[in-house]
């Protein structure tokens, strides 16, 4: 907390981690997780995240660069980490990375990986400032330089 009695919003202030067993009705046929149940997992895990940034409910305005590394099966154990990269004015970027274990193995996979943009909204569903994100790391550092240069290719992307 500052002296103000306000969070100081580091990315490890926000940061959210969530755990999930891979269940039969998680899976495909094979038996291997299916992406959208991941992804829905990795949502609610970034939903999180961004509301502890902005102290209010955000909604999922995109999900990027989605990657998928490794197949999860019935009965592994994946660990799902959400951290705010940067804020921007109204919009928020979490990057979320899934990885599992198996049970009986210490050895740790990467899952997935993926770039959501959350946006502020107060009670009316209107768009709301948001706080900047205070970096405490060089590599925190890189990654709010490269959630910058993500933007500025999405926009150019939306001018044409
Ligand atoms: C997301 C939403 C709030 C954006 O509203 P909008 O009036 O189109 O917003 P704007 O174009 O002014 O953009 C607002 C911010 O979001 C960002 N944004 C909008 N679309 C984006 C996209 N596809 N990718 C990344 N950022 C995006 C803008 O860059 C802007 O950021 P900034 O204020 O930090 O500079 C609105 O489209 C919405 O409510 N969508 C539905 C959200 C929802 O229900 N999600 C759950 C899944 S259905």
């Amino acid at each position: 907390m500052s002296e103000q009695n306000q969070p100081v919003r580091t990315p490890s202030f926000s940061e959210t981690i969530k755990t999930e067993v891979v269940c039969p009705n998680d899976t495909n046929p094979m038996g291997i997780l299916q992406g959208g149940v991941l992804v829905q997992w990795m949502d609610i895990a970034a939903a999180v995240c961004a509301q502890t940034h902005a102290g209010c409910i955000s909604v999922t305005a995109s999900i990027d660069h989605v990657r998928f590394f490794s197949s999860a099966k019935v009965g592994d154990i994946l660990t799902i980490k959400a951290r705010i990269t940067r804020a921007f004015t109204t919009s928020m970027e979490i990057m979320v990375e899934a990885t599992m274990r198996r049970v009986g193995s210490s050895e740790i996979r990467p899952v997935s990986l993926a770039y959501f943009t959350f946006v502020a909204i107060d009670h009316l569903a209107h768009k709301k400032a948001v706080s900047p994100v205070i970096l405490t790391t060089a590599e925190e550092e890189r990654l709010f330089q490269l959630a910058g240069k993500r933007k500025e290719k999405m926009l150019q992307k939306e001018e044409k």
